[in-house]
């Protein structure tokens, strides 16, 4: 099975290369300088002289506060780039796995959103990503599009190794406790994709490890991990104000995963100690 993946340098892009690598299939990945999904003759001219068999999109513009002023930027990669990728996987018959996200929901809920829940996304971002998600919809029917959370990896910039780097820095921190997520590796996704990748069963799919916490409580739990002894003060999203809205949950259910069987993901808590032995 030949796989081409998009963003491949990228945080998820990058494992995910090497995952399906380890694997044993033919895996051709691109940087953004490589294959930029905005353009659509070269995605289409690279995509062509492959023919590959899967393509999975992990590239996106995820500069969540930038994309408040860049608009047309987040529009352009998130929405337009995914419709691109639509287009060309349909095209050649190639099964589409396209990565969405949380902040396509408000946050207002107070219990886990399931696929079911209605997006109403209160930043660019998640407003773009969300577009993205309606034109992979409207230009494919093989598509596969999970929404992940909280991502991070040994490769690119995430919350575990800044909070980590702040540490070393100072002597406090103070964190949101207000915020719900689901801390997710890009391990989890990859397993999550490799069972999925021979199916056919198409669809949106809330792809998150279980269990949820806020910034705070994930800080703290990283710390106790690895012994680290700066004092964490738990604190209001209003005192950490910035460009993008979060939503203040941001937690999913895995709910379509479940129904057919096929959820398996592991609490966050076993997967944040699995990374940070490796780390
Ligand atoms: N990180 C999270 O917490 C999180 C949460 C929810 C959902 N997600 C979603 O998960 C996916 C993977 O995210 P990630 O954490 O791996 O982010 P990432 O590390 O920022 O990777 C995204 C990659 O996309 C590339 N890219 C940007 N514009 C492009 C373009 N026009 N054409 C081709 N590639 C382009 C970037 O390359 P350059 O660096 O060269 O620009 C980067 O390598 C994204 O769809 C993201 O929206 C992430």
């Amino acid at each position: 099975m030949k796989i081409l993946i998009t963003g491949g340098k990228g945080q998820l892009g990058t494992d995910l290369t090497l995952f399906l690598k380890d694997k044993g299939f033919q895996v051709y990945s691109f940087s953004s300088s490589e294959m930029d999904i905005s353009n659509l003759d070269l995605s289409y001219k690279i995509t062509k002289e492959i023919m590959p068999d899967v393509i999975i999109n992990c590239a996106a513009y995820t500069a969540v506060d930038e994309c408040e002023k860049n608009i047309n930027k987040a529009f352009l990669i998130n929405t337009i780039g995914a419709k691109n990728i639509s287009i060309i996987s349909n095209e050649i018959n190639a099964k589409l796995f396209h990565i969405s996200t949380d902040y396509v929901f408000n946050g207002e809920k107070d219990s886990p959103y399931t696929e079911y829940d209605k997006p109403d996304p209160i930043s660019i971002y998640g407003k773009s990503k969300y577009y993205g998600e309606v034109m992979v919809k409207e230009h494919n029917e093989r598509f596969f599009i999970l929404r992940v959370s909280g991502v991070y990896g040994k490769y690119g910039k995430n919350f575990i190794k800044t909070i980590i780097n702040l540490a070393r820095e100072k002597d406090e921190l103070k964190v949101v406790n207000d915020q719900f997520v689901t801390p997710t590796s890009t391990i989890e996704i990859c397993k999550q994709i490799h069972i999925l990748l021979p199916t056919t069963y198409f669809g949106l799919y809330h792809a998150t490890c279980e269990g949820s916490c806020t910034w705070y409580e994930f800080t703290k739990y990283i710390f106790k991990n690895l012994n680290i002894k700066t004092k964490v003060i738990p604190c209001s999203t209003e005192e950490f104000p910035r460009p993008a809205k979060r939503p203040k949950n941001s937690v999913l259910e895995n709910f379509n995963l479940k129904l057919i069987g096929f959820n398996a993901f592991s609490q966050w808590q076993e997967a944040v100690k699995i990374f940070l032995k490796s780390f």
